[in-house]
């Protein structure tokens, strides 16, 4: 099915408490990046962004190699239904593994570190961004082979 990016945009807006005002003048030209690279999921009200790395990049004590996995958003229209959790597991299901999925998330993001550890995701460290104004953590899914 064809994605509207301006529906996806639509869903970010209801998380201004996540996404500030400066994220959302790239937002719909970096939407349709992804979406041109099939890295664009948009499925029961749920986004992901999730690319490949495409060599190997130190993440702290780690590095993720060439091919592991970088969710680089998620964000749900109706959060609590369970449709995030559902989507990023049928997502997983699909990739070809054994795998890791990183990603980096705002330390004061309580709900969605919450719900990264639900899906299984460990915090592997921290690092700033934005200059070092941004404290956030890395996270660290394996996906074993079925
Ligand atoms: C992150 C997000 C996709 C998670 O989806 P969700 O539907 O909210 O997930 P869940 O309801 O399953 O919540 C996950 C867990 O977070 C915890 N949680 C729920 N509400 C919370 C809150 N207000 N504060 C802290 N933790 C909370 C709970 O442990 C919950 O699991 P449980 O209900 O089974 O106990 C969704 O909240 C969202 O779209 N947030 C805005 C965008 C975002 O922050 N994305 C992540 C960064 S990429």
């Amino acid at each position: 099915m064809t994605i509207n990016v301006d529906d996806v945009v639509d869903v970010f807006k209801l998380h201004t408490d996540v996404y500030n005002s400066g994220y959302f003048a790239h937002l719909k030209g970096y939407l349709i990046k992804h979406l041109k690279k099939g890295e664009l999921i948009f499925e029961e009200g749920v986004v992901i962004i999730l690319t490949q790395y495409q060599r190997q990049t130190v993440l702290g004590d780690y590095a993720a190699v060439k091919g592991d996995y970088n969710i680089r958003e998620i964000v749900n229209k109706n959060p609590g239904n369970n449709n995030s959790i559902s989507i990023l597991n049928k997502v997983f299901e699909n990739l070809e593994k054994p795998t890791k999925i990183w990603l980096t998330i705002k330390q004061d993001n309580k709900r969605g570190i919450n719900f990264y550890k639900k899906a299984g995701f460990i915090i592997t460290g921290s690092k700033t961004r934005n200059c070092g104004t941004l404290d956030c953590y890395m996270m660290c899914k394996n996906l074993e082979k079925n």
